[in-house]
C-alpha cells in the first residue's frame, strides 16, 4: 500500500520550546491511523505543518497526488485543502450566528475562497449542492444531531460543538482527513459511533484518515496503527497493542 502522506524529520521550534524536533510518520492510502501523546507533545503543531498553518523550520511534508509524492510544507493552508487535506479544530472553529444545518453547508473561511452565505441564498441548487444538503442532513442523524438543525451554535452544549466540527470536517470532500481530538468531551456511545462512521467512511469510499484522540480506549478499537508523540519526539509507534503495552508510551502517560 503506497503512502498518501509523509512527514520526513519535521521540526518547529517557538522560541526555546522544540515543539517538534525531527518527527518522521507515514500515513498509507486508506489507512486509519491514530497520533497520540500527552499534554503539549506537540500532535496540534504537527497537523498545523501538514495543513500549511506553520512552515517547519526544519523536514518536510509530502503529499500524494496522481502517482507521485509532491512536497507541500510551505505551502498556504489554502492551497492544501485544494490539494485534498481536509482537518477539524481542537477548539471549534464554527459561525455562531449561523445555525447547525447553514454551518455544515458553508465553507470555512480561507479554505475555498469563496463568498459562503452567498452560496446558502440561491435560488436553484445545483445537483452538487443537493447532494452536499444530503450529506448534511445525513450526518446530523447519524449524530442524532437533528433536532438541532435549526438551532445557533450558542444554544449547543460543548459536546455538540465538538461533534458538530468534526461533522463539518467530514462534509467536504477530501483524500486526507486530520481529525483534532474528535472524541473530547463526547459522551462514550456517541463517541463510538463517530469511530465507527468515519471507519465505514473508510471502507466504502476508500478515505484515509489521521486521527488525534486522548480517549485511547476508543481510539485503540478503531485504529490501524498509531504513532505517540512525547516532548516532540516520536516516542513509539506500531499497532495499538504493541503500543498501548509499550512501557515508554506507559511511562509517558503516568508521567514517571
Ligand atoms: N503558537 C505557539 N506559540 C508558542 N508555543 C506553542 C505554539 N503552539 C504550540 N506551542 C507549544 O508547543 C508545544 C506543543 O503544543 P501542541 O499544541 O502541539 O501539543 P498537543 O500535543 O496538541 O497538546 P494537547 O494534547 O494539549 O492538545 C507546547 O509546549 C505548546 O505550548
Ligand atoms: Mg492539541
Amino acid at each position: 500500500m503506497s503512502n498518501v502522506l509523509e512527514v520526513r524529520d519535521v521540526a518547529k521550534y517557538f522560541g526555546g520550546v522544540r515543539a517538534l524536533d525531527g518527527v518522521s510518520l507515514s500515513v498509507p492510502e486508506k489507512g486509519l491511523i491514530g497520533l497520540i501523546g500527552p499534554n503539549g507533545s506537540g500532535k496540534t503543531t504537527l497537523f498545523n505543518v501538514i495543513t500549511g498553518f506553520y512552515v517547519p523550520d526544519k523536514g518536510s511534508v509530502w503529499f500524494k497526488e496522481s502517482e507521485d509524492m509532491v512536497r507541500i510544507d510551505g505551502l498556504n493552508p489554502n492551497e492544501v485543502f485544494r490539494r485534498g487535506i481536509v482537518r477539524t479544530f481542537q477548539i471549534p472553529r464554527l459561525f455562531n450566528s449561523l445555525t447547525v444545518l447553514e454551518n455544515l453547508l458553508v465553507t470555512p473561511p480561507g479554505q475555498k475562497g469563496e463568498s459562503i452565505t452567498k452560496a446558502l441564498f440561491i435560488k436553484s441548487w445545483s445537483d452538487e449542492e443537493r447532494e452536499f444538503a444530503r450529506r448534511a442532513i445525513n450526518l446530523l442523524r447519524l449524530f442524532g444531531m437533528s433536532r438541532y438543525v435549526d438551532s445557533k451554535i450558542y444554544e449547543l452544549s460543548a459536546a455538540h460543538i465538538k461533534m458538530l466540527e468534526t461533522m463539518r470536517g467530514l462534509m467536504t470532500p477530501a483524500k486526507l482527513y486530520l481529525l483534532d481530538e474528535p472524541a473530547a468531551g463526547v459522551d462514550y456511545p456517541v463517541a463510538r459511533e463517530l469511530f465507527t462512521y468515519v471507519r465505514r467512511l473508510r471502507e466504502e469510499q476508500e478515505l484515509t484518515f489521521l486521527i488525534i484522540e486522548h480517549r485511547l480506549e476508543i481510539l485503540m478499537e478503531f485504529v490501524d496503527y498509531v504513532y505517540v508523540l512525547h516532548n516532540g519526539k516520536l516516542l513509539s509507534e506500531g499497532r495499538p497493542q504493541e503500543v498501548i503495552s509499550d512501557p515508554k508510551v506507559i511511562e509517558a502517560y503516568i508521567g514517571v
